[in-house]
């Protein structure tokens, strides 16, 4: 048995699972209600309350959003990836989870670690990026400070959750080699770096079969092969099975009452359907995880208490303007307030920014701040601002978007901003353009905000474009703007931290975490998104975000890691530790960084490996992406300083995973050896994580077209897989 039987209390666990009748072992695999788990009284076992996330603890969900208790509201995800740093991320998850602990709840059902397959998902903005080592790291930061904090992480929706169209319905088609790669890494990466309590399984099937029901996945692979010993819990009323998902080691249906677990699960064992060992490990599993985070002595009062501090409200402000990514400046940003005598504002965004996107994701902020507010508190009354919404956010139900005539708003807009000294345009999408169970229908700006821009900038050249969404949109705009500040959905200081940036006050600090695409039919799922009969076929496999635009020399707005500076940088020279790789070896990189500029800044250094004969697949080797991100690091510097960046890479980081080849013998018998000698293929007869030897090119980039240097690698390589408990990088 794998349970977890340290921290808390240290009870024996063993004994209290004995000490409990079927019926009692059976009522803990199903919730009671929408968010709690069942208490069994006699025993002294509390019922545990679980909240939402991941961009803050929504709580219980009253008859309406309004009834919620308010919560610190965090950037989303897509912004948490654009700061490459997992340290804010932890501190960002850190105050979610501390809210959690002030409405009781001791699981959090957070982070969302599927990838940004297609700009048009709609809960993209949930997720950080495209790239899954990126996407891993971050949520490994933002696991651990969760449960630091004495609550329950949920790394969810396992596995390729990517369209909302009939996600509980459809069936994501997807190669073994694809899967491993790309979409189960981040999980992999919850588990083995972050020891992650707790999984929830997607409503979409994989090949074919319900992921709650999956027994490869959630027993061979996330425990078998990862050592994973927390709990597996279902998405909200994904689960229609007893004994498929019961074998296969699901342990929780979410949420309350149990249909096909709890009192039906008993059943099945009464039945002799599923063994009772299988029970004892349910009721264990979920204790030890309540157990570890302390949850069965403190499982909270049951009140919410949530409280708006100056420290979250630091911490929301500060990581908004570090997620922030600066796209195109030509001088034009930071604004000089002292020089300006007037600011037009314009854009649907101006009197409300979208703070967060929509479904199970949206909290109730403890406030929220127009940008036109917190312009005017930072300018005092020195700079006039004009401020026109120019049009509605078309679909908006909000005040912002009611109440305007196309043409005229229009009209008063490009008014505004030819009279003014500069401009500020923020256009966006919002919480319902953006949204759990539905995904967008265009890449396009809702309604006229790509005329807005397109007038602005013609009447005003000196015009900042601000994007307010949690997702990639069409830029027809992108050459005519001066300066171009993707924000977000920002969370509850976005407000502030937008000011911070536009004046200065603040560095843009993002980069990139996923690529812009110039338009929809260039991107990598284009013609296999959403779905066809019930299938959405992965057809693009390993070439996902910006692998597909290198592959294929397709341009972009913006490439993947993009990012620019106040300040200038200098990065290099590069030193690698060896340059040879031996089995079971690492090597490390050490990055020379120095802003060279006046103002302080960052920089993200980005590390990628190419593989020998640059991705190109020769006869009997398995096709590589171009480049591929194996790590990276932010620094902060002040004008003149240097330091040296540390990254460290492992054999995973060369390595591909190879799926057995078990048909080649009897092939090769068949045709009696006659192709042997023309087909130099690697045909294994085991699956797993393998290195091929070679020089590769570790590739150190401010994005993934912008490579600054590169070190040759020899790697030994070795002729049986890596160990499977074997760190990822
Ligand atoms: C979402 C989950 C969420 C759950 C509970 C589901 O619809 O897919 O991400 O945690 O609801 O609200």
């Amino acid at each position: 048995m794998t349970w977890h039987t340290t921290g808390g209390t240290g009870r024996d666990l063993a004994a209290l699972v004995a000490s409990m009748t079927l019926d009692e072992k059976a009522s803990l695999s199903a919730g009671t209600d929408t968010w709690h788990t069942a208490a069994v009284p006699r025993l002294g076992v509390p019922a545990v309350k679980m909240t939402d996330g991941p961009n803050g603890a929504r709580g219980a969900t009253g008859a309406d959003h309004l009834s919620l208790t308010t919560s610190v509201c965090i950037p989303s995800a897509s912004a948490l990836g654009a700061t490459w740093d997992p340290a804010m991320v932890a501190q960002a998850s850190g105050a979610v989870a501390r809210q959690a602990r002030e409405k009781s709840a001791r699981v959090l059902l957070a982070p969302t670690v599927n990838l940004h397959r297609h700009p048009l998902w709609g809960r993209n903005f949930e997720a950080f990026s495209e790239d899954p080592f990126l996407t891993g790291r971050l949520a490994a930061a933002y696991i651990r400070a969760v449960q630091a904090e004495g609550v329950v992480a949920t790394v969810k929706h396992l596995v390729c959750n990517e369209t909302e169209h009939e996600r509980r319905m459809c069936s994501s088609e997807v190669d073994e080699r694809t899967l491993r790669e790309l979409y189960l890494l981040p999980f992999e990466m919850a588990v083995k770096e972050a020891g992650v309590l707790a999984v929830m399984t997607s409503y979409n099937r994989l090949n074919g079969r319900y992921l709650a029901d999956d027994a490869r996945l959630l027993s061979d692979v996330l425990r078998g092969e990862w050592g994973f010993e927390g709990l597996v819990m279902t998405d909200w009323w994904a689960l229609a099975s007893t004994v498929d998902a019961a074998v296969a080691g699901l342990d929780i249906e979410m949420p309350g009452p149990g249909r096909a677990f709890g009192p039906a699960l008993a059943d099945a064992v009464r039945r002799g359907e599923v063994d009772e060992s299988r029970l004892d490990d349910i009721a264990g599993r979920i204790l030890g995880v309540f157990e570890r985070v302390g949850a069965l002595d403190d499982p909270g009062d049951g009140t919410e208490a949530p409280s708006d501090n100056e420290e979250d409200r630091a911490m929301a402000r500060r990581v908004a303007a570090e997620s922030m990514v600066l796209l195109a400046n030509d001088g034009l940003l930071p604004l000089e307030p002292s020089s300006l005598s007037s600011i037009a504002l314009i854009g649907p965004a101006a009197h409300r920014l979208a703070l967060m996107g929509g479904g199970s994701a949206r909290v109730r902020p403890h406030y929220s701040l127009s940008l036109a507010e917190a312009l005017a508190a930072r300018l005092g009354g020195s700079v006039r601002l004009l401020v026109e919404p120019g049009c509605a956010l078309a679909g908006d139900a909000s005040e912002a978007g009611a109440a305007l005539d196309d043409e005229g708003a229009l009209a008063r807009a490009v008014e505004a901003a030819r009279s003014a000294d500069v401009a500020v345009v923020v256009v966006g999408t919002n919480d319902f353009w953006e949204s759990e169970s539905y995904d967008r229908t265009s890449m396009d700006l809702p309604g006229a905000q790509a005329e807005l821009v397109r007038r602005v900038t013609a009447a005003n050249p000196a015009t900042v474009v601000v994007l307010n969404t949690g997702a990639p949109v069409s830029l027809p705009f992108a050459g005519q703007a001066r300066a171009l500040l993707q924000c977000w959905f920002g969370g509850l200081e976005l407000a502030h931290a937008l000011v911070d940036v536009l004046v200065g006050d603040a560095e843009p600090g993002g980069r990139l975490p996923v690529t812009l695409p110039v338009r929809v039919e260039h991107t990598p799922a284009f013609g296999n998104f959403p779905a066809e009969a019930s299938e959405v076929r992965y057809g693009e496999g390993q070439l996902v975000g910006y692998r597909w635009y290198q592959a294929r020399h397709l341009p972009v707005s913006f490439p993947f890691g993009h990012g620019l500076s106040y300040t200038t940088m200098r990065v290099g020279p590069v030193r690698a530790s060896t340059g040879r790789l031996d089995e079971g070896g690492s090597l490390s990189l050490e990055v020379e960084v120095e802003n060279t500029g006046a103002r302080p800044g960052s920089e993200v250094v980005q590390v990628y490996v190419a593989p020998p004969g640059g991705g190109v697949a020769s006869p009997g080797r398995p096709f590589r992406a171009t480049r591929a991100l194996k790590g990276f690091a932010k620094v902060r510097l002040a004008p003149g300083e240097r330091t040296t960046v540390r990254i460290e890479l492992n054999e995973r980081s060369f390595a591909y995973y190879d799926v057995a080849d078990t048909e080649w013998p009897e092939l090769l018998e068949r045709l009696g050896g006659v192709d042997r000698d023309r087909s130099p293929s690697f045909h294994r007869s085991e699956s797993g994580w393998y290195v091929d030897p070679g020089t590769y090119q570790v590739e150190v980039g401010r994005s993934c077209e912008d490579i600054v240097a590169r070190v040759g690698v020899e790697v030994v390589g070795r002729t049986g897989p890596i160990p499977r408990n074997a760190p990822v990088g």
